[in-house]
């Protein structure tokens, strides 16, 4: 551990010497010295004379022969297709708009190339529509992209969606186990065989692409990310990359591909996605040489097995946001690897590249970006691409480019002859959502998936006719099983009843012993009638995507011991334990794993629950039904800090290594493992900041001067401003803040000690949410202000805001945090989250301060 994290570090300040030159910009020549480490002194001499920050060396990547040859016919189709259309009707083909953002009209009217339904999205603005509206809104946007009065130059839109295990956005579809859990089988045919299905379903909803497969190698887990990676190690994502494309797009040589239930596919999200040292959004600081080999690997697997979109990283390598990375995108991607299907954007990624916003990006165009997505910034962007183009600031060439590899693309799916969608064959069988046959393969990946960590006294299998106790809070419980990226974005504010086809672990549990002979008793806090002869406790961590699950620590909840409280007692009470692990990566689960008999990773199963039953339990006649398969695509960490442990590193050892699984017959015991947690960071609230009038952990009402020194805010009041309970749903779940008529700027609101980073949340899709009351006018400058330590804050203004609000009604205010970042604040050690200030005589309530995602009801930064 000591000699790699020195290493490490060395790395990283080089790296970052690296970055603050070029960022100040303050010596070209130490840029070009700092990105050509890999190079050869001729390379380098060659390359110096133009400096490219973005730069990288192409013929040190793979080449690959990609499987479809060039085709004359499309090409020339093409060549005619593209002499007919306008500018603007080129510019619309690269932009992808959102449908909670988009008209069917809008897309008619601005030719948009295509739309795509974002985690939140759904038909008519409802996320839980059914399956039968998501096809009849893909009719309605296919009818106006091919309104006959476009003539010959109308060119069918296509829409994205994000069927990253299984068609998951839609009620009532298979939802496949997470890519971690497919790891864990090592099985490439059954992911084959997943992909197939997840596009059947993704097709008869009416949808034409998914974004997925993530090829993300993650090397952190404490990412909220690691889930949709098959592995910290390249091998299995290179394997895998090549059967999920061919799953789901179909066998470039058959006449199947892309046609008859296989839909396009998008290798995301390029490059280095899983190296940003677990945070989301990040920078990757490796060599070329390890993005290329280990983050790099699944790519040219990728477009060998025919991808037709690879989807730009929010991530940047080495200082540079993938989106405007020319060297990696256009040199590697397309020219060494010869992918010549389009570059699709991330949710407004091209915001993020160096003198770019949602609204405006050349650069990203420029730098081999093919298609923008542009969700809810489409029609800025739509204007100021066009003027660009215009003015040449984007070449003609470049955008003909794009648009060539678009229509390419749609031309080789035959969307053009495909008819609307639901015309197509087999459209519109929503019988065959979570069909018997389709919910098998899902249930067999469930069982290949399981992870058998210990089996003290060979507990497992168990018999069919015993008493079994159901317990923990994932027993019975389908949303948890199946993580983040189902039905909504994160997966929350779900429950059992949205999965009409699925079965709960408890459910597949009863089922197997009660054919069996025995029976099942299910409780979540571990009561029981009858005391049982085993007890099955289903745990882990809840659902979240993204950034909402980067976690500070790789302990497996560290505040709160619920659940090993819960695995104790029962074991105190004579019971043998199995547990039941739920969770999206590996984590720190020592003291978990040290109370009970035997300890199954489960990751995120999704919903075929019975598949775990399948695994645990003997058949009736008592022999053996399916041993454990799973084996460990991810090592195990043996100490809170190892969240970066991977395969191969050197001396340190895990807890359980890459490759680890036990079966039925193996010695099952293992030696207790360490329950030192040594130092796990204080626990801090990052989202919800004030909750039904209780200030989350690590956060407490405070007064704070302009340099940031918070004093505890007392009953009795600061500095004239007095502070009391009052009611917004409920009794005392708000507080009235009252400035005295010289409130002389004082700061009321919640600080800390610990310094929080939100720089990801401040990408401009976040927002400061709360509610307020307005008790008494506003009579002087008021502002919310974040502090980021002594002498750092920025303010936001709002009194208009207040002034206009009807007094004694509450009311919501969402501020982008990016707002504050660009008012000077240092989003990466926020002290205090929220304070108000008020020059003049105020009294005003708040409630309810909590992060916020969405840009509907945003304010512009400050009124
Ligand atoms: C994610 C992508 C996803 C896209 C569309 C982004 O925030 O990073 O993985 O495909 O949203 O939902
Ligand atoms: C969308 C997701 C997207 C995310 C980006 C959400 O509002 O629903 O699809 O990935 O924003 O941060």
């Amino acid at each position: 551990m000591e000699t790699r994290t020195a290493n490490a570090a060395t790395e990283r300040t080089v790296m970052g010497a690296c970055f603050a030159l070029s960022f100040l910009s303050i010596s070209l020549l130490a840029v070009s010295a700092c990105s050509q480490r890999d190079k050869s002194p001729a390379q380098r001499s060659a390359a110096s004379s133009a400096p490219n920050p973005s730069s990288a060396h192409p013929d040190d990547w793979p080449s690959v022969e990609p499987p479809i040859p060039e085709n004359t016919q499309i090409e020339s189709r093409i060549n005619a297709l593209m002499a007919a259309m306008s500018v603007e009707q080129k510019v619309g083909q690269i932009i992808q708009a959102d449908i909670a953002s988009v008209t069917p009209e809008e897309v008619r009217e601005y030719r948009l190339g295509s739309v795509l339904n974002g985690g939140n999205s759904g038909p008519g603005g409802n996320d839980l529509a059914p399956a039968k509206e998501w096809l009849a809104l893909a009719d309605k946007f296919w009818d106006a992209s091919m309104d006959p009065a476009l003539g010959a130059a109308a060119i069918p839109v296509i829409w994205g969606s994000d069927s990253v295990h299984g068609d998951s956005n839609i009620i009532g579809a298979t939802v496949f186990p997470h890519n971690i859990a497919l790891g864990a089988t090592r099985d490439s045919d059954l992911v084959r065989r997943i992909g197939e299905i997840t596009a059947l379903e993704t097709w008869i909803t009416g949808q034409d692409w998914t974004f997925a497969p993530t090829l993300a190698v993650v090397r952190d887990d404490r990412w909220g990310r690691t889930y949709e990676s098959y592995s910290e190690d390249p091998e299995i994502v290179r394997e895998f990359a090549s059967a999920m494309v061919k799953g789901l797009q179909g066998d470039p040589k058959s006449p199947d591909f892309l046609r008859n239930g296989h839909v396009i596919s998008s290798a995301k999200h390029f490059l280095g996605d899983g190296g940003t040292g677990g945070r989301d959004q990040g920078d990757n600081a490796s060599s070329e040489k390890e993005l290329r080999e280990i983050h790099g690997a699944g790519y040219p697997a990728a477009v060998a097995a025919g991808v037709q979109t690879v989807m730009a990283s929010y991530s940047s390598w080495q200082g540079v946001k993938m989106h405007g990375h020319r060297g990696l995108l256009t040199d590697v991607l397309k020219g060494r690897m010869k992918f010549d299907g389009f570059v699709v954007g991330d949710w407004n990624g091209h915001g993020q590249v160096p003198g770019c916003n949602p609204e405006s990006c050349p650069a990203a165009i420029n730098a081999g970006l093919d298609m923008f997505m542009a969700p809810n910034t489409w029609k800025g962007l739509y204007k100021n691409t066009l003027a660009q183009v215009n003015a040449g600031d984007i070449p003609m060439k470049r955008l003909d480019d794009a648009v060539r590899r678009i229509l390419r693309v749609k031309m080789r799916a035959g969307i053009f002859e495909k008819g609307k969608p639901s015309t197509r064959p087999m459209a519109g069988k929503f019988e065959l959502l979570g069909s018997s046959e389709h919910r098998a393969v899902a249930r067999q990946a469930v069982r290949e998936s399981l992870v058998l960590l210990k089996n003290e006294n060979k507990l497992l299998p168990l018999a069919l006719n015993k008493h079994v106790l159901v317990a923990g809070d994932g027993a019975d419980n389908i949303p948890k099983q199946c993580g983040g990226w189902t039905l909504t974005w994160q997966g929350t504010g779900i429950s059992n009843k949205l999965f009409p086809h699925a079965d709960s672990i408890y459910a597949g549990i009863r089922q197997a012993v009660r054919a069996g002979g025995g029976t099942a008793e299910l409780s979540v806090k571990g009561s029981f009638k009858r005391k049982p002869d085993v007890a099955i406790v289903v745990f882990g961590e809840n659902p979240y995507a993204e950034f909402r699950g980067d976690i500070r620590t790789i302990a497996y909840s560290p505040y709160d011991d619920r659940d090993l409280q819960l695995l104790r007692k029962l074991k105190a009470a004579g019971i043998p334990v199995v547990s039941v692990f739920l969770s999206g990566r590996p984590l720190w689960a020592n003291r978990e794993i040290n109370a009970s008999d035997a300890f199954v990773a489960a990751w995120l199963p999704g919903t075929e629950g019975a598949g775990v039953a399948d695994v645990l339990f003997r058949k009736a006649d008592g022999s053996v039904n399916n041993d454990f398969r799973g084996r460990l695509s991810f090592s195990w960490p043996r100490s809170p800090l190892q969240s970066a442990i991977n395969r191969n590193d050197g001396d340190e050892k895990p807890a359980f290594t890459y490759g680890y699984g036990l079966k039925y017959y193996d010695k099952g015991s293992i030696q207790p493992l360490s329950e030192d947690v040594g130092e796990i960071p204080p626990a801090v609230e990052t989202q919800a900041f004030l909750v039904r009038g209780k200030p989350g952990a690590g956060w407490q009402w405070v007064v704070s001067n302009e340099s940031g020194i918070h004093k505890p805010f007392t009953d009795s009041g600061t500095q004239g401003i007095t502070f009391a309970a009052s009611d917004f749903k409920a009794q005392e779940d708000a507080r009235t803040i009252h400035w005295p008529t010289a409130g002389g700027g004082a700061r009321v609101g919640l600080g800390g000690d610990v310094g929080i980073d939100l720089k990801r949340e401040s990408n401009g899709e976040v927002s400061l949410g709360f509610d307020y009351r307005v008790d008494e006018p506003v009579t002087g400058a008021v502002n919310v202000v974040m502090e980021c330590g002594s002498s750092c804050s920025a303010a936001v203004p709002i009194q208009a805001t207040l002034q206009s609000a009807p007094r004694g009604e509450w009311r919501h205010m969402k501020i982008l945090l990016s707002c504050f970042e660009k008012g000077g604040l240092d989003a990466s050690r926020i002290t205090a989250p929220f304070l108000i200030s008020s020059d003049g005589a105020l009294a005003l309530s708040v409630a309810e301060v909590k992060l916020e995602t969405g840009t509907s009801d945003v304010m512009a930064c400050g009124k």
